[in-house]
């Protein structure tokens, strides 16, 4: 906890004028915030903060927003420098480590990641149980939970090295598992990984490659896989990653705690966004229909949202879509992609939704989604495998944050509590005088 000198933030309940006094606690650096812990033994009143937009759940060292500027540091450094110089398992390494690694540290952690990168043969067979038409996020909730079977060595969360060990079987599987969906739902063969590839070459090559050929890498695309990945390494005490604290709080192992994490990035409030976002460019269909989407946006009566657009955090540009709208023209350029319909339309929009009272009142910017979609649909995934490949590259945030907490000495089980509007204590009726 952060030692400050702080005065305390004085309440006083106007019923009773009895005060009460709350610590205040400093950060590095953000807001100050109030320690309520106390708040209840000392005044009988819980808070009440649906959607926590005002609470803070932990202490953490990962990664700090100041959404009014649009900042996003990992570990102090700003995601525009990293997503320019490092590549996806620096990150990776620093987001768990506090630090970047040297020379010597990388080529270790490297080694680490690619050596664990295979799954257990009979995962394969696994596979099997699951349709071909399903959902790729289904499967992916259902394999990586599924893990905790594969791997009893490393379930222990109190023992330092079995927690090392599934993070890094985490982070280095993901992939492998992310590509068997995409190759088990197209009905190819699964394709093993290969260790003289990148985290980002060898996931392409386990999606997109056969063995009735050698693999070419692009290095346009793997080097925008790749960036795309240290995007969305982490964000924060988001809603996946708060479901994996939470999850985790309990003692869960860190395979159930990350397919808890899975099912929550699914929703299209959160990472299920790419995905809608491409479903949306493709119902609007043509520029001249965006006014009438714009203004379906607008209607409080109509529960359309632009998607892609918003954040809880960020009133400002989100600095991901930044770097995601250059990515993309790269990846357009490289594939000789001149006149992408879907781009134009999400160029217009996003110059009309820029442009428009409402959301700039509301300070509506595009997010990390809105350009995404266009590049991973480019590359060849299908809409399905979007937020597949955000929690490929949230593993690491993931994992990172469920070790924290682990670690952190004041770390309990989480347990919110309520403001009950239900029935008073009644009678019970039998069923004949209901
Ligand atoms: N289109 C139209 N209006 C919007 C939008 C939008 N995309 N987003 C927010 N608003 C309005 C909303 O109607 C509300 O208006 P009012 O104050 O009049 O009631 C106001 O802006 C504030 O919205 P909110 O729902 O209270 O804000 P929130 O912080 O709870 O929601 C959000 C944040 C991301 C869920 C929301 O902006 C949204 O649904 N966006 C579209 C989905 C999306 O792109 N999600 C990806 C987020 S970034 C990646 C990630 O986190 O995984």
């Amino acid at each position: 906890m952060t030692a400050n000198n702080q005065k305390p933030f004085r309440l006083i309940d106007p019923n009773t004028d009895k005060s009460t006094d709350l610590p205040v606690m400093e950060g590095s650096i953000g807001p100050k915030v109030l320690d309520i812990r106390k708040l209840y033994g000392e005044t009988g009143y819980f808070t009440y903060d649906p959607g926590f937009t005002s609470t803070g759940s932990c202490e953490s060292k990962i990664t700090y927003i100041d959404g009014d500027e649009g900042v996003l540091l990992h570990r102090g450094y700003p995601i525009e420098d990293l997503a320019e110089h490092c590549d996806f398992l620096e990150v990776a390494y620093l987001l768990m480590n506090g630090e970047l690694p040297n020379k010597d540290e990388k080529a270790k952690f490297e080694h680490d990641i690619t050596y664990h990168t295979m799954v257990h043969e009979q995962m394969a067979h696994f596979f099997r149980g699951f349709r071909r038409d399903a959902h790729p996020m289904a499967i992916l909730c259902g394999v990586v939970g599924a893990m905790s079977a594969f791997y009893h060595d490393s379930t222990d969360i109190e023992d330092p090295r079995q927690r090392m060990i599934a993070s890094y079987r985490l982070i280095a599987k993901m992939p492998t598992i992310a590509a068997m969906a995409y190759k088990y739902s197209v009905g190819q063969p699964f394709m093993y990984p290969q260790n003289k590839l990148t985290y980002a070459q060898n996931f392409l090559q386990m999606t997109f490659g056969v063995p009735a050929e050698p693999y070419v890498d692009n290095p346009v695309l793997s080097k925008a896989m790749d960036k795309i990945f240290i995007l969305h390494a982490d964000h924060e005490q988001n809603a996946s990653t708060s479901t994996v604290r939470l999850a985790g709080s309990s003692g869960a192992n860190p395979f159930a705690c990350i397919a808890a994490g899975i099912a929550s990035l699914w929703g299209p409030s959160h990472g299920g966004a790419n995905e809608a976002v491409l479903k949306m460019l493709g119902e609007i269909g043509d520029k001249k229909n965006i006014p009438e989407f714009v203004k379906r946006a607008k209607d409080k009566n109509d529960p359309f949202r632009l998607m892609g657009f918003g954040h809880r955090v960020y009133k400002n540009y989100d600095p991901r879509a930044k770097v995601m709208q250059e990515t993309c023209r790269e990846v357009l350029s490289e594939l000789g992609i001149k006149d992408d319909p879907l781009l134009d339309i999400a160029m217009e929009l996003e110059k009309i939704a820029l442009e428009d009272e409402y959301f700039i009142e509301k300070k509506l910017y595009p997010n990390v989604d809105f350009y995404s979609g266009i590049i991973l649909k480019a590359m060849g995934f299908p809409t399905s495998m979007f937020t597949v490949l955000f929690a490929v590259a949230r593993t690491t945030g993931w994992v990172a944050q469920w070790k924290e907490m682990i670690e952190d000495p004041v770390q309990k089980i989480g347990r919110p509590r309520q403001l009950y509007t239900g029935s008073g204590p009644r009678d019970y009726v039998p069923l004949n005088k209901r």
